[in-house]
């Protein structure tokens, strides 16, 4: 049964570095640990909230309920074919390593994904993506518990309705599953995937003649070094708003006042990078108080130490109102506002 520690300091677990609290935590490392807290008058009593490495999300308040930390770990092939091998792995994994132990024993499919902090279990809430590759594009299934009932849930891929930075685990079944396994189907043959971005160009600067998973990862974590920052160093969660996918005639509009405004055709709709929007007018490497946004990319708010939750809040609602008035386009928060 896992421990309940009272009044706990979240500012290590999260990578805004937000100093809030949690009125009750729990660390769970298997599944019959959540069935038995589920029981808990704690746990019935109070509000609670999921967490895994914490970079997806922003505490704006002490959390007045139970957090539970996932630690289920364990890596394990459970089939495999001439072609595929299918690896579960326990939800409290932590993403990047689970890529490295893939490049070691070479399958190939999540190169690409290289370097996103977090847990293997919050990768489906938002289908992470990078590079040219999605989770979706080598999820298999999940085992998830439905934390009213205890009921133990399998999810296929075509359950979870995965789309750009989304699943239905963060629209109709939000806070209704506490995932504990992923299965990903991995190549035994790699289909390297090198054309998005910089990722080309980087292998020729590497002076890389033989492409392989390896390299490619290598590039990929160059690449994500020079542009985003490390949150043991600045305090963020990554791109805070989704790319915006726009009409193509506001697109078109923008482009003619805009010419050098990159953008990418999305089924009859353009998708704008929000970086760019956000740049534009002018936030880019700007500093407000103890927040600001990072200097290399607008699109990534951070904490320059002592932020609160409210204060990149706040800081998130200019920035949306700066990108609606000048572009007409409103941003989505991607962080999961607490
Ligand atoms: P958390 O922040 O702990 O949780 C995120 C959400 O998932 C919360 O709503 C939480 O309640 C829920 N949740 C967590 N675990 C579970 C579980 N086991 N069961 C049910 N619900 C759960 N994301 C990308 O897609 N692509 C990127 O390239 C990328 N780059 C990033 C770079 C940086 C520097 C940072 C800081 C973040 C980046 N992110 C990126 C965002 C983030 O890393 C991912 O969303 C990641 O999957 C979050 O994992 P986590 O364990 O930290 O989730
Ligand atoms: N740009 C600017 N100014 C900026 C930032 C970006 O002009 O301040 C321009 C860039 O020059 C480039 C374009 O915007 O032309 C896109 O920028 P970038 O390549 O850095 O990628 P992004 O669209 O900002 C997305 C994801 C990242 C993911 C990268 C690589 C979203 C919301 N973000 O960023 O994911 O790592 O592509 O695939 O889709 C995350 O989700 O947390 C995340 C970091």
């Amino acid at each position: 049964m896992a421990l309940i520690e009272e009044n706990k300091s979240l500012k290590t677990y999260n990578t805004f570095n937000i100093d809030a609290s949690a009125t009750y935590f729990a660390e769970v490392k298997q599944a019959d640990d959540v069935i038995a807290l589920l029981h808990h008058p704690v746990y019935q009593k109070h509000q609670t909230l999921i967490i895994g490495g914490g970079s997806n999300i922003l505490l704006t308040q002490n959390f007045d309920g139970l957090v539970i930390h996932n630690q289920i770990k364990g890596i394990e092939v459970i089939h495999e074919s001439i072609e595929n091998v299918w690896v579960e792995f326990g939800a409290g994994e932590i993403w990047h390593n689970c890529v490295l132990h893939c490049i070691k024993n070479n399958w190939a499919g999540i190169e690409n994904l290289s370097l996103i902090p977090g847990y293997v279990g919050a990768a489906p809430m938002q289908n992470i993506g990078a590079y040219g590759v999605e989770l979706k594009d080598v999820f298999e299934a999940l085992h998830a518990i439905n934390v009213q009932t205890g009921e133990t849930v399998l999810f296929k891929n075509k359950d979870c309705h995965f789309g750009y930075r989304e699943s239905i685990f963060k629209n109709t079944l939000k806070n209704q599953f506490l995932i504990t396994k992923v299965v990903l189907r991995l190549n035994k043959s790699p289909q390297f995937n090198i054309s998005y971005g910089a990722i080309e160009k980087t292998l020729e600067t590497q002076g890389v003649k033989a492409l392989t998973i390896k390299a490619i990862s290598d590039a990929v974590i160059q690449i994500r070094q020079s542009k985003l920052p490390n949150p043991k160093m600045v305090g963020n969660a990554g791109s805070f708003f989704k790319n915006p996918v726009v009409d193509s005639l506001l697109a078109a509009s923008i482009k003619r006042d805009y010419p050098n405004m990159p953008f990418y055709p999305n089924n009859h709709k353009t998708k704008i990078p929000a970086g760019w929007l956000i740049d534009q007018c002018g936030w880019k490497g700007k500093v407000v108080g103890e927040t600001g946004t990072y200097k290399n990319q607008a699109l990534v708010l951070v904490n320059h130490g002592k932020a609160t939750g409210r204060e990149i809040f706040a800081l998130s609602e200019k920035i949306q109102q700066s990108v609606k008035e000048r572009f007409g386009i409103s941003l989505q928060r991607e962080v999961n506002v607490v």
